[in-house]
C-alpha cells in the first residue's frame, strides 16, 4: 500500500514536473533564438552559458559560427576547444543538443558564415559542382556526428564582397543540392538574407530560394549605423516617406512581392543597438537621416570595439542612472539614446512589439532573435512599463471614434437580442494587457507575449466590423422611424431604471 502510494505520487510528480517542461510556445509561430558563440568570453554578469538558455522560450536554437574551409571546401568549428567535447574541450555543441531530451520541441541547428566569414570561400565553393559535393556531404557528416536538427546558412552576401555575378544561381543550386541531401534526415535547412534592395534583388533568386529553404531568415536591422555617417534607426519599422526602403515593412513587402511565402518568412528581430558620435554635439534636436555623425561609434563597456550597444549594456546602463536621456521616435518606431554626442539606437520592448504586430500582420511564420545572449537573460535591470503603448493608442482610438460611439448607442437602441451581442461585444472590446510579473528575457518573452495580444487586438477589430454592420443596417431602420421613437429608445435603455 505504501509503495503503491508512493509509486503513484512519483509518477505523479514525474508527469508534473516533467509536463512543466517539456512545452514550447503555443501560439504556432517559430522564435528562432540565435546563440553567438563568443557571449560566454563576455565579462561578468553578461557572459553567457548554455545553461542561461531557457528553452520553453524557443522553438529553434542556433548555434553561431560554424566556418567554411576555404582548401577543402568543408564544414569546420571556429572554435574546437569551445564546440566539441573531445580533448577535455567545453562541448558547447552536445551540451546545446542535450537540451532536446528534456524539451523534445526543440530543434538545434548550426549556422554556417557570418560576416566575418566573408563571400569568396561561398562563392568558390558553390561555383563549382565537385567542390559543392564535398562539402554538402561534409556538411551531412557533421550533423550527423554533433546530433544537430539542420543548417542555417548566412553568406553575406552572394555576387558581394569579393563574390560573383554568378553566386545568384550558384547558391540556388547549392540550396537545391542541400536540401536534397537532406531530404533522407529530415534536416531543416535555413538561410540567413540581407535586408536591402540592392542585396535582395542583386544576390537572391527569391522564388527558386523559397522552393528549396524551410524557413527564410530576414536580416530585419543594421539598416542604419555610424557607417552612413548620418544618426538613424538601426531598425526602423516603417519608412520616413513613401520612397524611403530602408525599414522592416519594406523588406518584408519586398520578399512577399517576390516569391517568398509568408510562412517560411521568418523576421530577424535584434536585441542590440547601433552607436553614434554626432559632428556637431550642440545639435538641439536629432533628425534621423539628417543629422551628422562620424563615421565610427563607439561600444558598450561588453561589446568592445563592435559599435554596438547590447541590450542588457543599455539596460544596465539604465539602471545605473548613468547620463543617457531617453528618446522614442515616432517616426520609425524606436527608442534612442543621447548623452553630449553620443547616441544609442536600439530595440526595446515597445518597438519590438510594434515589430511582432507588423509580422503578425503580414502572417509571417515568426521571429528570429539575434541573439539572446544580448536580452537580459539574468533579470537584474528594471522592467518597462510601456511595452503596449501603441497598442492601448490603437484600440483607445477605435473606441473613442465617433462612428463607434454611434454605433454602440444605436446597438443599445436596437432590441434585445443586439443588446446581448452587444455584451459580449462589450466584454471583448478591452485589451488585456498582462501584468509584468517576468524578470528575465524581457525582450524574448515581449515577443511571445505581443503575438498574443496581437491575435486579442485582431479580435476587437473584427469585432469593430461587426458593430459598423449593425451601424449601417440599425442606420437604415431609425431613418424609417421618427426621431421620437429614437430618443425614447434611447432613453429606455439608458435612463433611470435601468
Ligand atoms: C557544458 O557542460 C559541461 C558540464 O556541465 C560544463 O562543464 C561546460 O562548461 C559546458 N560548456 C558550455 C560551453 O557551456
Ligand atoms: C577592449 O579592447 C581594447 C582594445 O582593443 C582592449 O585594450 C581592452 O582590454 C578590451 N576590453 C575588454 C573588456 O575586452
Ligand atoms: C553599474 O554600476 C555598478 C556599480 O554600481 C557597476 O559595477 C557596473 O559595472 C555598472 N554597469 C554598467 C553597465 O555600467
Ligand atoms: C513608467 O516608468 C517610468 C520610469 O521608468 C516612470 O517615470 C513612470 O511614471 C512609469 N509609468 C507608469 C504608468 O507606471
Amino acid at each position: 500500500m505504501i509503495w503503491r502510494t508512493s509509486l503513484f505520487l512519483s509518477v505523479t510528480l514525474f508527469l508534473f514536473v516533467g509536463g512543466s517542461h517539456i512545452e514550447g510556445p503555443k501560439h504556432g509561430k517559430v522564435a528562432v533564438c540565435y546563440v553567438a558563440s563568443w557571449a560566454m568570453f563576455r565579462k561578468p554578469p553578461l557572459n553567457f552559458a548554455i545553461s542561461d538558455i531557457d528553452p520553453t522560450l524557443c522553438t529553434h536554437i542556433v548555434y553561431a559560427f560554424a566556418g567554411l574551409d576555404g582548401e577543402s571546401h568543408t564544414i569546420k568549428s571556429l572554435n574546437q576547444w569551445l564546440d566539441i567535447e573531445q580533448d577535455s574541450g567545453n562541448a558547447a555543441y552536445k551540451n546545446l543538443t542535450d537540451i532536446k531530451k528534456n524539451y523534445p520541441h526543440i530543434k538545434v541547428t548550426l549556422s554556417l558564415g557570418g560576416w566575418n566569414e566573408g563571400s569568396v570561400k561561398f562563392s568558390t565553393m558553390a561555383s563549382d559542382k565537385w567542390k559543392r559535393v564535398r562539402f554538402i556531404r561534409s556538411v551531412t557528416q557533421y550533423l550527423v556526428k554533433y546530433d544537430f536538427d539542420g543548417l542555417d546558412i548566412m553568406w553575406k552576401y552572394p555576387t558581394m564582397r569579393g563574390g560573383s555575378p554568378d553566386d545568384k544561381e550558384n547558391f540556388v543550386t547549392l540550396i537545391k543540392e542541400l536540401k536534397e541531401a537532406f531530404l533522407p534526415y529530415g534536416y531543416i535547412l535555413s538561410a540567413t538574407l540581407g535586408n536591402t534592395r540592392g542585396v535582395m534583388s542583386t544576390a537572391y533568386d527569391l522564388v527558386s530560394l523559397n522552393r528549396y529553404l524551410d524557413l527564410i531568415h530576414v536580416i530585419g536591422y543594421d539598416y542604419n549605423g555610424p557607417w552612413d555617417k548620418i544618426v538613424g534607426a538601426s531598425a526602423p519599422l516603417r519608412g520616413l516617406n513613401k520612397r524611403d526602403e530602408n525599414n522592416v515593412e519594406y523588406t518584408i513587402k519586398y520578399m512577399l512581392s517576390f516569391g517568398v511565402s509568408p510562412d517560411k518568412l521568418v523576421l530577424g528581430i535584434q536585441f542590440l543597438g547601433r552607436t553614434f558620435i554626432l559632428k556637431d554635439p550642440g545639435v538641439k534636436v536629432i533628425d534621423f537621416s539628417k543629422t551628422e555623425a562620424e563615421i565610427k561609434g563607439f561600444s558598450g563597456p561588453y561589446l568592445n570595439g563592435t559599435n554596438m550597444y547590447a541590450y542588457n549594456e543599455v539596460c544596465l546602463d539604465l539602471k545605473n542612472n548613468s547620463k543617457w536621456v531617453y528618446y522614442w521616435d515616432k517616426v520609425s518606431s524606436t527608442p534612442y539614446l543621447r548623452d553630449g554626442s553620443r547616441i544609442v539606437s536600439y530595440d526595446d520592448t515597445r518597438s519590438i512589439a510594434n515589430k511582432v504586430k507588423l509580422a503578425m500582420d503580414y502572417n509571417l511564420a515568426g521571429f528570429m532573435i539575434w541573439s539572446i545572449d544580448m536580452d537580459d537573460f539574468k533579470g537584474v535591470c528594471d522592467m518597462p512599463n510601456d511595452t503596449y503603448t501603441d497598442f492601448i493608442e490603437r484600440v483607445s482610438d477605435i473606441t473613442k471614434d465617433k462612428l463607434w460611439q454611434d454605433s454602440v448607442k444605436n446597438l443599445n437602441s436596437q432590441a434585445d437580442l443586439e443588446g446581448k451581442i452587444y455584451g459580449t461585444l462589450r466584454d471583448k472590446l478591452i485589451l488585456r494587457i498582462p501584468k509584468k510579473n517576468f524578470k528575465n528575457y524581457p525582450l524574448l518573452r515581449t515577443i511571445h507575449e505581443a503575438i498574443d495580444i496581437t491575435v486579442e487586438e485582431k479580435k476587437i477589430a473584427d469585432a469593430m466590423k461587426l458593430v459598423s454592420t449593425s451601424l449601417r443596417e440599425g442606420s437604415r431602420v431609425s431613418e424609417t422611424q421618427t426621431p421620437c421613437y429614437r430618443t425614447c429608445s434611447e432613453v429606455c435603455f439608458y435612463g433611470p431604471g435601468h
